[in-house]
């Protein structure tokens, strides 16, 4: 199974650090939306979203790249890490839908968080993602690669 994984990771590269430690265990491909501009996904069995939330939502760039290179009819899972409340899911399904592909996991823990005026507190979910959702998002994906 070849898994790549496209992902947008900024505040406290909190999502890259789950895909890090993906990494790390499993053969994945990871691309950095920010960072790729032609990339040929067709080769992959399963393709992977992953993101922070920002103002509710998956990451725009994240959903613009899936909208410009996600191949038709794939399996797809979500990664996303939030300080308080998981993405919204439902642009992020129109786009897996309008693609005919199937959505077969989500995963979401919380990441430290210290946007605006949170700053000022120290910040919320410190120490996320700790040890225990690497764990976690360990157990995600092998359940996602053995389906
Ligand atoms: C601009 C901005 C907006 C955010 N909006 C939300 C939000 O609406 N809900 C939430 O729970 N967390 C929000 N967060 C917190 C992030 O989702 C959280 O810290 C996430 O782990 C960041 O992932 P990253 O470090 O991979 O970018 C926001 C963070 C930033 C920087």
């Amino acid at each position: 199974m070849k898994v790549a994984i496209m992902y947008f990771s900024s505040q406290h590269k909190n999502t890259k650090k789950l895909l890090d430690a993906l990494k790390e265990t499993y053969d994945v491909t990871l691309f950095d939306v920010t960072d790729v501009k032609d990339v040929e996904l067709s080769d992959y069995d399963i393709i992977g979203l992953a993101s922070g939330t920002y103002f509710g939502n998956y990451s725009k760039k994240l959903l613009e790249f899936a909208k410009m290179h996600l191949p038709q009819k794939k399996k797809v899972f979500l990664i996303n890490t939030y300080g308080a409340l998981r993405a919204i899911q439902k642009d992020v399904k129109k786009i897996i839908a309008d693609k005919q592909c199937e959505l077969i996991g989500y995963f979401g823990c919380r990441g430290y968080d210290t946007y605006g005026i949170l700053k000022y507190v120290g910040g919320i979910a410190k120490g996320h993602p700790n040890q225990k959702d690497i764990e976690n998002v360990k157990n995600f994906l092998k359940n996602i690669i053995n389906k």
